[in-house]
């Protein structure tokens, strides 16, 4: 849906993005995680036609944004990280207003106003002044008025940030609702958790380049696959665990051991096929062994892989 190539973007001497090239697929979520001033704002800003590329190019439905920026505006809704609202307007006037700006004829304005104010739960808040709102409402607001002209591709910059605890589980809710009304939504943050457990593909950016990006089933997978040349397991032992930990850091290619809650975790410097050998060589040396899995990884931990938590 989104296919961004080779994308550079220089403010004077200095790189904000950096060879950027990634995509994603139609109805995903992606969340765009970074530090500050890794370079999503110009990223988004770049898909969303406000800022044109130094090198490399966007498409969006194949549509390039260099070629066509006019097509690229009524295929998405930008919500940028910043929103001021007007003042002395109520909500259902303010959506309004966009749609006459959009050129929705006036006979459908009012259905459809009201079925986006449904969609963004400000049903209930229609005729409150927009400059009265709390941050929550006018996040949702702000979706809101992205939603008007029906986009296909939503790009938020920051939506769920300064939103409280419900307020951000809301914000997943409707972002899912509207991810089965056929959108493709990119939302960025600079805090990864905010965004896990919205998200179903991820793209991690650090200083302008792009460490990972992908679907992140496909990512934990990789990770998991035992290409890598350490991995982590979990081992759980009748009783007592020190002996066992002895006997572990008496073994080669074992190293890391540590006890938390009566489970072992340590590195094993082995392909997962030298997992069944591993366990042998525990048994013949009497280690009661009950279980031994590799740790599951997790979001946290590949952000935490891949970044290195510099902050341009
Ligand atoms: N108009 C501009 N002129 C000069 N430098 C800019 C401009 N816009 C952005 N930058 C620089 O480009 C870099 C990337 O900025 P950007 O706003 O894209 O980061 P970000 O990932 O959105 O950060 P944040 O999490 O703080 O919103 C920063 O170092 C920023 O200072
Ligand atoms: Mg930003």
């Amino acid at each position: 849906m989104i296919e961004v190539q080779h994308v550079c973007k220089t403010f004077r001497q200095f790189r904000a993005v950096w060879d950027l090239t990634f995509r994603i697929g139609p109805g995903d979520i992606f969340g765009f995680v970074g530090p500050n001033g890794a370079g999503k704002t110009t990223t988004m800003r770049m898909m969303a036609t406000l800022l044109d590329p130094d090198y490399g190019d966007i498409t969006i439905d194949g549509i390039s944004v260099l070629d066509e920026p006019e097509t690229i505006r009524r295929l998405i809704g930008y919500m940028p990280d910043y929103v001021g609202v007007y003042e002395g307007v109520e909500i259902r006037e303010y959506l309004e207003f966009f749609a006459a700006a959009y050129r929705i004829p006036v006979e459908k304005r009012k259905k459809l106003v009201d079925e986006i104010m449904e969609i963004t739960d400000l049903s209930g808040v229609a005729t409150k002044d927009v400059g009265t709102l709390s941050k929550g409402m006018r996040q949702r607001l702000c979706l809101a008025k992205t939603l008007v002209h029906d986009p296909k591709v939503l790009i938020l910059d920051e939506p769920a940030a300064g939103l409280d605890p419900r307020a951000r589980i809301e914000l997943r809710l409707l972002l899912k609702e509207l991810q089965k009304l056929g959108k493709t939504i990119i939302i960025s943050s600079h805090i990864l958790t905010e965004l896990s457990d919205m998200c179903n593909s991820v793209g991690i950016i650090e200083r302008g380049i792009m460490l990972k990006a992908g679907r992140i089933d496909d990512i934990l997978a990789e990770r998991s696959a035992g290409e890598l040349s350490q991995q982590k397991l979990l081992l759980r032992v009748l009783g007592r665990p020190d002996d066992a930990v002895t006997i572990l850091r008496g073994l080669p290619d074992v190293g890391g051991v540590e006890i938390d809650r009566g489970i072992i975790t340590f590195n094993f410097m082995q392909p997962i096929e030298s997992n069944p050998g591993l366990l042998r060589e525990l048994l013949q040396r009497g280690v009661p062994v009950v279980s031994i899995a590799p740790a599951t990884q997790n979001l946290e931990d590949i952000f935490l892989n891949v970044t290195k938590g510099i902050i341009a």
